[in-house]
This record gives C-alpha cells, sequence and structure tokens, in this order.
C-alpha cells in the first residue's frame, strides 16, 4: 500500500476524477489509514511505499505490479501521467529479496486489469491493458489467461467491475453490465455460481474489493453485496474511502496483494 499524502486529482484519465472538485488530504490519509489498520487488526502484513509528490495517483498500489507465486510481473501505465510509478514498484520488489521480476514490454496496470483465481489469470482489457499484455502475463506466470473485454468507461479497470472472493475455490463476483456479451458468457461458463453485483453497487465501486477468503473489505456504501456475501460464509466489512473514490479507486485499488 501507498500513503495518499500527495494524492490530489489534477489530471482526469478516467470518468470519476473531476480536477474541479476539491480533495480532502487529512481525510484521505485517516480514511486510507482505517484501511491499512484494518488489514493488520485482521493479521495481514502490510507493506508501504514511499509516496513520491509528483505522482498523486500512486495511492492505487495495486496498480504497480502483479504478483503469483512470488513471480513479479511490473506495470507499465497507459498514460504518461503515471508512467514513472512503475520503476518505484521495481525497486521496492528488487529491495526486498524478489529475484524473479519481470519488466514488461507491454502496457498492463497490474492488478487493476488482472485478477488472480486458483485456475486462472483473469485479464481485463478495453481501456488500459493492452490485449498483448495477456500472452505475456500467461508466459510468465505459467497459468491460463483468460482476456475479458470492457465495455463501460465508468469501470475501465477489472477491478472496478470483479473481485475474487476465494482464490482456492474459484469464487468471484462481478457486474456484468461491465463486459462485452461474450465476455459476460465466458464468465458464466467459469463461474456459473458467481455472486452477480447490481448496478447501485457497482456504481458505490462495491466490486472494487479485497477478500482474504473469509473477510471482505468493500466500500462501505455498496449496502446490497452485505446480505449475499453473509449467505456465502463470509463477512463483509464496510469502509469508507470516499477520498479515493475521487480519483476513481477504492480498496482493491489501494491493495497489492504479494502472492507468496
Ligand atoms: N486515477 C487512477 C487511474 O485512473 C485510479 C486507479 C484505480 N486503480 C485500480 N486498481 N482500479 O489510473
Amino acid at each position: 500500500m501507498c500513503p495518499p499524502a500527495h494524492f490530489k486529482v489534477t489530471y482526469s484519465i478516467n470518468p470519476w476524477m473531476d480536477p474541479a472538485k476539491p480533495v480532502d488530504v487529512p481525510l484521505a490519509v485517516a480514511q486510507w489509514e482505517d484501511l491499512r489498520d484494518r488489514y493488520r487488526a485482521l493479521g495481514h502484513t502490510v507493506e508501504e511505499l514511499t509516496p513520491r509528490r509528483e505522482l498523486p495517483d500512486m495511492v492505487y498500489a495495486a496498480n504497480g505490479a502483479t504478483v503469483v507465486d512470488g513471480r513479479v510481473l511490473g506495470a507499465r501505465f497507459a498514460h504518461r501521467e503515471r508512467e514513472a510509478e512503475a520503476a518505484a514498484h521495481l525497486e521496492w520488489f528488487r529491495a526486498h529479496g524478489f529475484t524473479e521480476v519481470h519488466e514488461p514490454v507491454h502496457i498492463n496496470e497490474g492488478e487493476g486489469d488482472f485478477a488472480v483465481t486458483s485456475s486462472y489469470v483473469l485479464a481485463g482489457r478495453g481501456f488500459r491493458a493492452s490485449p498483448l499484455s495477456h500472452g505475456e502475463a500467461q508466459e510468465f506466470f505459467g497459468r491460463p489467461v483468460i482476456g475479458l473485454d470492457l465495455i463501460d468507461p465508468r469501470y475501465y479497470h477489472l477491478d472496478t467491475a470483479l473481485a475474487v472472493l476465494d482464490d482456492a475455490a474459484d469464487e468471484v463476483m462481478y457486474y456484468p453490465a461491465a463486459f462485452s456479451p461474450g465476455s459476460r458468457a465466458v464468465l458464466r461458463r467459469l463461474f456459473p455460481d458467481a455472486l452477480i453485483a447490481e448496478e447501485p453497487d457497482a456504481e458505490a465501486l462495491g466490486l472494487n474489493a479485497v477478500s482474504d477468503g473469509r473477510h471482505v473489505l468493500l466500500p462501505q456504501a455498496a449496502v446490497g453485496l452485505y446480505e449475499p456475501l453473509r449467505a456465502r460464509g463470509f463477512e463483509p466489512i464496510g469502509m469508507d474511502l470516499s477520498e479515493l473514490l475521487k480519483g476513481g479507486g477504492s480498496v482493491k485499488c489501494c491493495t497489492q496483494e504479494l502472492r507468496a
């Protein structure tokens, strides 16, 4: 995770970002600390990346890399404004003993567009990741990569439209309208028992969630997901990240998972 000490919305690269809307940085920091402290209280280890003043989107740490089996696939950002974040992440991994590190040829924004289940790496495309990054990820991780087409600019990253609930059981939740008809059919085929999100919860960025297989941390306003999650044996934990929503991100965007 990376604290939002220098968070601001000075450019707009997704429909959620309005540079005219003021951002309350102390509030953003407090909300972010709540999320970090919640992970720690649940027994998870949280590493912190040093934020850089010239990189206001760096708080969305999920975009900096994808780690599977301890292998690190670096990021390559679609927009110039975020380009330099990739090197900051790579530097962190190299300094922390990760030796299998691949610097990508094709554009991918880390876990923004890659989601890892037990059987697959799901990979979004349409707005950010290059479709060519899917083959690159498959070759590097040695896991089947399933390409999914995103069609609604509000759901510009896969992690705004789909969350992995249990990576041991291939359990996911997603918002069908964010995907092309063919990709919807693929999701139905691979995950017939998925939790299907309704529009108000998707609009609250409720799919931008992180699950440890039992606790599901998600944006507080996505109230329609609480009961369905409980019915499946999960414990939903609503988090208020209203300030970070102004950049188009929430719980998952702020969290990169280090899969050993
Ligand atoms: N402002 C950032 C962007 O548009 C938000 C990134 C959100 N991160 C995510 N994993 N979806 O790039």
